[in-house]
């Protein structure tokens, strides 16, 4: 049944199966990894050929830097088209070239920098809710909060100043759905996609109005020309710009935030070490980006979460031309698959893997750790546009509510996962909260 394959013996295990974004994915390669090692092979019945787990920190180099123009987006990107339409996120080659180019420039820091205050007022607004459902003694639906938070600071960071009038118009939000619905379906895509009306809406609004100036990525995703051809994004592409940047920024950086209290909950001395460190930190309104870049156990904190719980727990490859991999040669279109979360536990690069250690990026740990075993964000130049921006949020998150709120676990119990497009609680985190 099995094609020759390549000259090279690769350690493959005797059953196939399709590799993907599943649960069943994720178990698998748990416990193939200590048996067939850091570079296996597994026949895929669905696709009719061999697919490559990638877990030698030097082949993921090759993959995703020294050598990623040989590389495409791979297994999976077909349905998350039908969700992001083809944005930055699924398109590849010259198309991504150009849309990178075109939003690089609005996650310059500068930029980020001026979202700074929008993002404390919001966490503050967010702690006096906190304290609300302190004083009533329930507990806190962290996962909802966080996702509320993060929708909120992403949507202000998109639409500035239209967010108060897409409410106006509409009456609610209807960006709101992306934290409403749980489900990555195709209901939720089709309902996504009817957003492109609303947006249609506002770009038509906003190109009859430049002279109305404004400091959000809308406006400089709208404004962005190619640099070759002097030529801006058609609505179409904006529009799935837009959609991306609300779908991409979202899921991630919430899930990312409750699993760090998740992680705390668990670690209380670890939660009293980050509070206590928030003491010597200055008002918010002065810190901004660079001071929490300083604030080391903040930093650590949040780099150890995404550490053992990278929302972005699988990365899709597939070769355009021939190339060699770990010493192998593989063909064109073959399917390779990056997971941080493996990385992120590479025994011979992470010492006790399981266990939660912020030290473990004290600086010259970090320094002494190979460099692509740590790719929360991916790595080389498709790396997470957004990167600084959620680790802004997170870090501003942990600084304004660590200093407030202790939050202690519910319950004992081993939660149950889901790792879909997204690596994530499968049940909402309920914590107790208590001012401190
Ligand atoms: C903790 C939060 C986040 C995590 C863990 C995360 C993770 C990732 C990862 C692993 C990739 C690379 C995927 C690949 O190489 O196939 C990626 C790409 C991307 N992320 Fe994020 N992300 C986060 C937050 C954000 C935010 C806040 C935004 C935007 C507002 C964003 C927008 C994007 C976009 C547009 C890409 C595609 C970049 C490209 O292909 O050029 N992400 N992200």
């Amino acid at each position: 049944m099995h094609s020759p394959g390549a000259a090279v013996p690769v350690p493959e295990p005797p059953e196939s199966f399709d590799l993907g974004a599943s649960e069943e994915t994720l178990a698998k390669i748990r416990d193939w990894l200590p048996v067939y090692g850091d570079f296996f092979r597994v026949y895929s019945p669905r696709r009719r050929v061999y697919s490559y787990v990638v877990n030698d920190p030097e082949a993921v180099k090759r993959v995703l830097l020294t050598n990623h123009r040989n590389y495409v987006k791979g297994v999976g990107t077909d349905q998350i088209s039908i969700l992001l339409g083809r944005g930055i996120m699924t398109s590849s080659g010259d198309d991504w070239q150009r849309q990178r180019r075109m939003l690089q420039p609005a996650f310059h820091r500068r930029v980020l920098s001026g979202f700074g205050g929008a993002i404390a007022q919001t966490n503050e607004e967010y702690a006096s809710r906190w304290d609300a459902v302190a004083r009533h003694g329930v507990p806190l639906n962290v996962t909802e909060a966080a996702s509320e938070l993060t929708l909120d600071i992403n949507l202000r960071a998109i639409f500035g100043d239209d967010l108060a009038l897409i409410r106006e118009r509409f009456g609610a939000n209807p960006f709101s759905i992306v934290h409403t619905e749980a489900d990555r379906d195709l209901r939720f895509a089709y309902r996504i996609r009817s957003l492109g009306t609303i947006l249609q809406e506002l770009i038509d609004r906003r190109r009859a109005n430049p002279q109305e100036k404004r400091v959000d990525f809308f406006e400089m995703a709208l404004e962005a020309e190619d640099k070759e051809t002097g030529e801006r994004m058609s609505d179409r592409q904006l529009i799935d710009e837009l959609i991306t940047l609300v779908v991409a920024g979202h899921e991630t950086t919430a899930s990312a935030l409750t699993w760090t209290w998740y992680l705390l909950g668990r670690h209380p001395e670890i939660q009293e070490e980050l509070a206590a460190s928030t003491l010597g930190l200055p008002a918010l309104s002065t810190l901004g980006l660079e001071g929490l870049e300083g604030w080391a156990v903040g930093q650590q904190v949040i780099k150890e979460s995404l550490r053992l719980c990278p929302p972005g727990w699988m990365i899709a490859r597939r070769t355009v031309a021939p190339d060699v991999l770990h010493g192998v040669a593989l063909a064109a279109a073959t399917d390779v698959f990056i997971s941080p979360y493996f990385l992120h536990r590479h025994p011979a690069h992470w010492q006790d893997p399981e266990r939660f250690d912020p030290s473990r990026f004290a600086p010259a740990a970090e320094a002494a750790r190979h460099r692509f075993v740590y790719i929360p964000f991916g790595v080389g130049p498709r790396h997470c546009i957004g990167e600084a921006l959620a680790t802004f949020e997170m870090a501003t998150h942990l600084a304004v509510m660590s200093r407030r709120f202790r939050l202690t676990p519910v319950s004992d119990e081993t939660p149950r996962i889901e790792a879909r497009i997204n690596y994530r609680l499968r049940s909402d985190l309920s914590m107790w909260i208590e001012p401190r």
